[in-house]
């Protein structure tokens, strides 16, 4: 069975629904760490909860953000990791990070990429007054928010729209679509190109 880890910095609220996606066997795969760069991420206490290992690194501590991610991905390597998911990790990995997990990271963007890149996704969307918003989930490649989209979900703005309410369904779309497109991942369903992802049993 393939291993993989779950870096998060906040909430963690999509680390459980992958917690609860591979105990519901929707996920066939052993989530069997989780990593936070904040010793205060909350997403820490959930994977405590569930048994599952963690670990903390702090960039403050490391020179460099290269001396950081070597140190990172050596962690990696000692827990057999095959893959990663990234869920509301605030950090960019460094190109070197990108090269050692090739096509083996997953990210979930609260928007329609390629619009509303960066950490401020949902309220950008809010304040620029979108129609249609929605959710990301995509590979990651050596660019922010730039890699090869998995699956997209969108849906209609309505006028009564506030910023908690959009936040709100984004979260419950995220929810959904993230162990969605890990278990494909982990079934062997994504053919990953360099600009496309293909998903298997679809015209
Ligand atoms: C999510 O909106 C995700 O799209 C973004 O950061 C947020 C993380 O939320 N990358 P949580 O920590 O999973 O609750």
């Amino acid at each position: 069975m393939k291993r993989f880890a779950v870096f998060v910095s906040g909430n963690g609220s999509n680390l459980q629904a992958m917690i609860d996606a591979v105990k519901a066997g929707q996920i066939k795969a052993e989530l069997a760490l989780v990593f936070a760069n904040r010793h205060k991420a909350y997403g820490l206490k959930r994977a405590e909860e569930a048994g599952i290992k963690t670990l903390v690194l702090e960039p403050r501590n490391y020179a460099t953000p290269q001396s950081y991610d070597r140190e990172i991905v050596l962690y990696l390597k000692k827990e057999n990791i095959d893959f990663i998911v990234l869920a509301g990790y605030m950090k960019i990995l460094t190109p070197w990070f990108v090269k050692q997990y090739d096509r083996k990271i997953i990210n979930v963007h609260p928007s329609l990429l390629p619009a509303f890149k960066g950490a401020r996704g949902i309220k950008d969307q809010f304040t620029y007054g979108v129609k249609v918003a929605g959710v990301t989930v995509h590979m990651v490649n050596d660019k922010m928010d730039a890699g090869p989209i998995i699956m997209q979900e969108a849906f209609k703005v309505s006028e009564k729209e506030t910023l908690e309410s959009l936040e709100e369904r984004i979260h419950e779309i995220e929810h959904r679509l993230l162990p969605k497109c890990v278990a494909m991942f982990v079934d062997g369903k994504l053919k990953i190109g360099p600009r496309k992802v293909k998903i298997a049993d679809r015209k």
